[in-house]
């Protein structure tokens, strides 16, 4: 069956590069090599894949991963209809059909059996078998596999097995440098370039307590958050407080530690 959907991405994605992850990634789709990107929620890996695949002219197939997920849901299934039965692609095999850049988010929470099927399609086969339907694909020759990884939140039980990570090439991801940052947080709210800078100072207090406290620091995506809420009218402590502090701790102690350092930087 074929998708009547429209997976380009049209518009360009506002993208502020870190280092030479662009040209790198270039590299990586001239010779079609499987991407892992890497790094803690909410540093810019999603729009990442976004403005390569706009730039590479290649239509996106995003796909949230999560425990529940079959291999079916990643390759399709028959469905049940008043004609009978009718095969539906799943997300890989419409990326693998149709020649898009497939970005598999969180590919540790899927089940292992899952991850196995991306096997054939990230070596040299690039391939993909639907075995319900006895179909063997190959991979159309755009076609492109990215998965997101977030080290650290693995358990030992949850992590990728070797032979599934050595199909990649990986990329590093973090926290943008603060000038970069607070120039990305400006642009993506219109907020002053001042506040986004005490935003970011903020963070910086934040992600020191990573290890100490915190799980993970405040994440890019919280800081475009609080900058929105000041941007609509909210006074900045109470948006630092809702959107930086509230969502990533309970911990009365560590809150308060936070709270004043809002205080001291929007005092
Ligand atoms: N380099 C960047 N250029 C432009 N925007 C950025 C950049 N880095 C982060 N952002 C901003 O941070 C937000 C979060 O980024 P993104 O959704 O890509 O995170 P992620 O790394 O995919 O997180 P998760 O692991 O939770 O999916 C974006 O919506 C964007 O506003
Ligand atoms: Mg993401």
């Amino acid at each position: 069956m074929t998708s009547t959907t429209d997976y380009r991405v049209t518009q360009e994605p506002f993208y502020r590069p870190q280092a030479n992850e662009i040209t790198l990634y270039e590299a990586a789709y001239k010779a079609r090599l499987p991407v892992m990107l890497k790094g803690p929620t909410g540093c810019g890996k999603s729009r990442f894949v976004e403005y390569m695949a706009w730039s590479l002219k290649k239509p996106l197939i995003t796909v949230a991963c999560n425990e529940d997920m079959t291999a079916s849901d990643l390759v399709g299934r028959y469905l049940l209809d008043a004609n009978g039965t009718r095969w539906l692609d799943g997300p890989l095999t419409t990326a693998a059909r149709i020649g898009a850049i497939c970005y598999l988010d969180e590919i540790v929470e899927a089940r292992q059996d899952t991850t196995v099927v991306i096997h054939p399609l990230t070596d040299h086969r690039r391939q993909l078998p639907l075995d319900k339907k006895g179909e063997l694909i190959q991979a159309h020759p755009d076609f492109q596999l990215v998965i997101s990884y977030n080290p650290g939140y693995q358990s030992l039980m949850k992590d990728l097995k070797q032979s599934t990570k050595q199909r990649f090439v990986g990329f590093d991801f973090d926290y943008p440098r603060a000038d970069l940052e607070a120039s990305i947080v400006a642009s993506e709210t219109g907020i002053d370039a001042a506040v986004a800078a005490q935003l970011v100072q903020i963070a910086g207090t934040a992600r020191k307590l990573k290890g100490h406290g915190l799980d993970e620091g405040i994440s890019t995506r919280l800081l475009v958050y609080a900058a929105t809420l000041i941007r609509g009218g909210v006074s900045p402590r109470e948006a630092c407080r809702m959107a930086l502090v509230r969502p990533i701790t309970d911990d009365a102690d560590i809150r308060s530690t936070l709270d004043h350092a809002i205080d001291a930087v929007f005092a």
